[in-house]
């Protein structure tokens, strides 16, 4: 079995080195030893609803107590029943009301070189206007708020303050098209849109407020748009429509309680691809997802109160909601804040900022590292990082190599690693090294964390021995788990739960070795990895036949060394003839529809695309050629030979 860019299992197939957590680290840490996480775990297996249950009382506050751990009715699970609780209220009031207040919840640093400071009392105090902002324009209960905006403090203000009152938010990453913001308003039948002017990437500014104005001619439910004034750009505001954050702060309010909500009550939509055009909004909800981003951010990161955690994810994705907002916002943590490129004005940034604001523990993708050590080890050789003491990656598999140099060149030799498996449907992490207690092996995300029970199956639904590969399933409900797709329940069950009974499927292959260890192997279905980024084949290749001069396209993923998969499309034209031009404006038409992220790396003009007898196009074929690789496998059911012979002699 390959892994998604097909590279990297021969290497960590043979990876044997075991990297155990020093005894200083230990000595201090959560979780202390092996032993410690195994007795957990194994309480945690016993009675999960317990585990979890007991846990909740004691890290949420509650308005009013549940009476029930957990209702499973599969696929539908509620957790903390009859509780009523606020997220907003778990990480800012919390804090208040223990003294806390004046500790930092925020450092934010622009990309353009600005600073802010907020404190858990600063933060509470402009999340309380916010939410009065909201209420304003008419938002309560369960109503969806759209929100687009660069790494900005106010994308977590807004965040909070949708949480506050009991509105559910949907943030869409600020690289998404216009196209992209109408489909996920257009699902959510959100009623307001925030966004901002603009937003600064490499020194250039991106249109923000264009780009939605764009969206929101396609996006009818949505009656108002609040505006930040980042980069100062004359942009149009529509009257009626449009208003400027600042003008409606100065008016608001700084008097908001948190608004008690039932423990399923609906907190956020994120969208994600899956393995048909359209995407999936994830829906998650309040109680038992913020006990989980609670819970596993103390335990994976350690957390210690002196930390300053730094997570380069963007809100955009799940990363930065359960790491940059919920999860170390409900601990108390200090978090650094970053906006902009991590090689802007020079490579070195993100070193220049360990240095700067002492980051202790740092929280990244696999991509970022590889794209360090190509730009070269002087960069982070001119910085002092010895205020860090852990470091994690998220998003996709992390080769060897890379993890050594992460271990060597940013750990210096003394920080442990933790690589944490898990999707915007776990809502946390979910299999991770516990850094004071596991040995780690580069390139495995190790073990499950306590209440996750993992097991990996063959395509019949039975368990499969030691190193063998297969489907990764989850046997028991946790709390963070996804509540269902936003409007589809049918597509949830589809997608999640039907084809190994009683089991949540993944979507990823992977293996368990003799110690017990997980390797994950790559996605089971049609969703590529970009730069840690899930992308759809189908919902590329529904953007390329949408342009008026393509037939037919296929997208595969190739390997590539910075990304870890390319996207690499074959394409067959109507009636005109393949040129350059028309190559760049099939980029560009992608990019319109989806993003610059989902824009195809390789386009290549062909007469016919390899089809089964069924008419099934064969696209392993396709990613062997994408790869430069001898087509491997059953061509048997290949309708015409001569494709395969005309696209090799195409390469
Ligand atoms: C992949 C990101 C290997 C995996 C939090 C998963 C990983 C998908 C890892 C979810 C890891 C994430 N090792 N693969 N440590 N972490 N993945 O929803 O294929 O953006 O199913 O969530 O990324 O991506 P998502």
């Amino acid at each position: 079995m390959a892994d998604q860019a097909g590279r990297q299992i021969d290497t960590v197939m043979q990876e044997s080195r075991l990297f155990p957590p020093r005894p200083s680290f230990s000595d201090k840490a959560r979780i202390k030893s092996l032993a410690e996480y195994e007795a957990l775990w194994n309480e945690a297996a016993t009675d999960p609803a317990k585990f979890w249950g007991d846990m909740a009382r004691e890290e949420l506050h509650w308005f009013e107590p549940f009476t029930k751990s957990l209702n499973w009715n599969e696929p539908f699970a509620e957790w903390f029943v009859g509780g009523k609780t606020n997220a907003s209220y778990n990480c800012l009031d919390a804090h208040l009301e223990a003294g806390q207040g004046d500790r930092v919840a925020l450092l934010w640093e622009g990309e353009p070189g600005d600073t802010r400071r907020l404190t858990y009392t600063e933060l509470h105090r402009e999340v309380c206007k916010f939410a009065n902002c909201l209420k304003t324009l008419g938002i309560g209960e369960g109503d969806v708020v759209s929100i687009y905006m660069p790494m900005v403090p106010e994308l977590a203000i807004a965040m909070l303050a949708c949480a506050r009152i009991g509105a559910v938010h949907s943030v869409i990453f600020a690289g998404f098209s216009a196209e992209a913001i109408a489909d996920r308003n257009n699902d959510a039948q959100a009623k307001v849109q925030i966004t901002a002017d603009g937003a600064w990437r490499r020194g250039n500014i991106l249109p923000l407020k264009e780009t939605v104005d764009a969206a929101l001619v396609k996006s009818p439910s949505v009656k108002h748009c609040i505006v930040l004034d980042r980069v100062n750009e004359a942009i149009e505001m529509k009257v009626g429509r449009d208003y400027w954050w600042h003008e409606l702060m100065d008016a608001a309010s700084d008097d908001c309680p948190a608004a008690p909500l039932d423990s399923e009550a609906p907190l956020y939509i994120l969208y994600t691809s899956g393995s048909t055009g359209k995407p999936k909004g994830i829906k998650h909800t309040t109680a038992g997802y913020n006990l989980f981003a609670k819970k596993t951010f103390q335990w994976v990161f350690d957390h210690r109160a002196e930390d300053i955690f730094w997570c380069t994810a963007d809100c955009g994705w799940v990363t930065g909601h359960s790491y940059v907002v919920y999860g170390p916002l409900s601990a108390g943590a200090t978090c650094l804040m970053y906006e902009g490129a991590p090689n802007f004005p020079a490579e070195d940034r993100f070193w220049e900022l360990v240095e700067k604001y002492r980051v202790s523990v740092f929280y990244t993708a696999p991509t970022a590292i590889r794209a360090f050590i190509k730009w070269g080890d002087e960069h982070v050789e001119k910085h002092d990082l010895s205020s860090l003491r852990l470091l994690g990656t998220v998003g996709e598999g992390i080769n060897p190599e890379a993890w050594m140099w992460y271990h060597n060149k940013i750990g210096g030799e003394r920080c442990p690693i933790v690589d944490t498996w898990w999707q915007t449907e776990t809502g946390g992490i979910m299999m991770s090294p516990l850094p004071g207690a596991i040995p780690t092996k580069p390139g495995s995300c190790t073990k499950p964390l306590p209440g996750i029970i993992p097991e990996i199956v063959d395509e019949s639904g039975k368990p499969v021995g030691k190193n063998q590969g297969g489907w990764l399933t989850i046997s028991h409900p946790w709390p963070g788990m996804l509540r269902g797709i936003w409007g589809d329940n049918e597509r949830y069950q589809e997608v999640y739960w039907s084809k190994v009974p009683g089991k949540y499927l993944a979507g990823d292959n992977a293996r368990c070795d003799e110690d017990g260890y997980y390797w994950i192997m790559g996605r089971i279905d049609d969703v590529l990895n970009v730069s840690g980024h899930r992308l759809s084949t189908i919902e590329i290749e529904s953007a390329l036949v949408s342009h008026p001069n393509v037939a037919e396209a296929a997208a595969v993923g190739r390997p590539d060394d910075l990304k870890g998969e390319a996207v690499a499309v074959f394409v067959t034209l109507k009636n005109v003839e393949p040129t350059e031009e028309l190559r760049n404006a099939l980029k560009q038409h992608v990019r319109k529809e989806i993003g610059a992220l989902a824009q195809p790396d390789d386009i290549r003009f062909t007469n016919a695309l390899p089809k089964t007898r069924s008419g099934k196009i064969m696209r392993r074929l396709l990613k062997d050629i994408a790869a430069g690789k001898e087509t491997v496998g059953d061509t048997t059911t290949l309708e015409d030979y001569t494709v395969l012979a005309n696209l090799r002699e195409e390469e």
